[in-house]
């Protein structure tokens, strides 16, 4: 169970939505939403998956329900923003962070295998953010996305989530422009490598793998879900109000490119 010890409480009274949450640095960030004090409804496609996610959440006492939803099927979402507002009120806070990926060249692809990774990235996210205008809390509310580095820098063997990531960071930002006069704000998250997550154990099976990775970040190891978990607190509370159109890296400052080798001579 993520924890999100600097604030406990200080999401008290409030409903967050979060898409593709069954596992990963999503459920890390819905259980310490509902730590911080949000009541948290939860998707995925995976049925089972989601009620076992949305139970690690109400075993500590929380309020939390998991709806099956595909962010790829429009209606399903709306459906799922639907019951939560429903079952918990108006929304104050989005989370889309339904991802997939695989390791190939572009050539490795075929058009569906590209297809699908922007369908769930980015038309998914798409969908999630627009579907859920309409049962926010305005103004006030916070939408984040969940993108990745992927979207700022070329990477060998992911054409199809740089492609998607790059998407979200532009709707982000369009978003933000157009929602801002409601009162809704609108930013994401790019979380850095994250330990124990499944997008890094396809990215970095190997031991030496992840070697390789930690000896060119700036601080030089991966970050754990919590780090983005508190990210997305602090998107979500007062102490953001003037923040919306951001991608903020939460990275180890891996943005920054490869810091490989020593800085000092000797
Ligand atoms: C080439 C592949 C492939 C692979 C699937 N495909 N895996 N092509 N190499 N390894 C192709 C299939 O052949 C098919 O094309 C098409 O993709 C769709 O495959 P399905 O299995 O039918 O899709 P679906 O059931 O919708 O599953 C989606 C998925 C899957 C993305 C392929 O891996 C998944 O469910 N992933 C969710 C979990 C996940 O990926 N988590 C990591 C997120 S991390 P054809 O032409 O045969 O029909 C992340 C990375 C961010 O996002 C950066 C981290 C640093
Ligand atoms: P993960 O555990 O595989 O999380 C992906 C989630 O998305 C799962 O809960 C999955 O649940 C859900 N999902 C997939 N397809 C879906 C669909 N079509 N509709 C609804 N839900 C769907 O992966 P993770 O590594 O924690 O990644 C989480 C997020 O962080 C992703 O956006 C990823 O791109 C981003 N990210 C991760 C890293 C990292 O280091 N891991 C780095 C940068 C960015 P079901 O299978 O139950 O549907």
């Amino acid at each position: 169970m993520v924890s999100s010890g600097l604030k406990d409480g200080v999401l008290t009274g409030k409903v967050a939505f979060v898409a593709g949450g069954s596992s990963g640095i999503n459920l890390g960030v819905a259980q310490a939403f509902a730590r911080a004090g949000a009541r948290v409804a939860l998707i995925s496609r995976s049925l089972e998956k989601i009620e076992a996610a949305a139970k690690t959440i109400t075993d500590e006492g929380h309020e939390a329900i998991g709806m099956a939803a595909d962010v790829r099927d429009y209606t399903a979402v709306e459906q799922a923003l639907r019951q939560t507002a429903d079952r918990f009120g108006k929304i104050d806070i989005v989370l889309s962070g339904a991802a997939g990926n695989f390791v190939a060249p572009a050539l490795g692809m075929s058009a569906n295998g590209f297809k699908t990774v922007v369908d769930i990235d980015l038309i998914g996210t798409f969908n999630v953010l627009r579907a859920s205008f309409e049962f926010l809390n305005r103004p006030g509310a916070s939408l984040i996305s969940i993108t990745a580095g992927q979207g700022a820098r070329p990477s060998m063997f992911q054409a199809h989530v740089c492609a998607a990531k790059a998407g979200i960071n532009m709707l982000t930002k369009c978003l933000a422009m157009e929602w801002g006069p409601a009162g809704v704000r609108v930013n994401a998250i790019s979380p850095g490598p994250i330990e124990d997550t499944e997008g890094m154990r396809r990215l970095a099976p190997s031991a030496e793998a992840e070697q390789h990775i930690k000896s060119r970040i700036a601080l030089r190891d991966y970050g754990a879900k919590a780090d983005i978990a508190e990210a997305a607190i602090f998107l979500s509370t007062a102490s953001a109000k003037y923040i919306t159109g951001t991608i903020l890296n939460v990275d180890g400052g891996s943005e920054l490119g490869d810091a490989g080798g020593t800085a000092i001579p000797g």
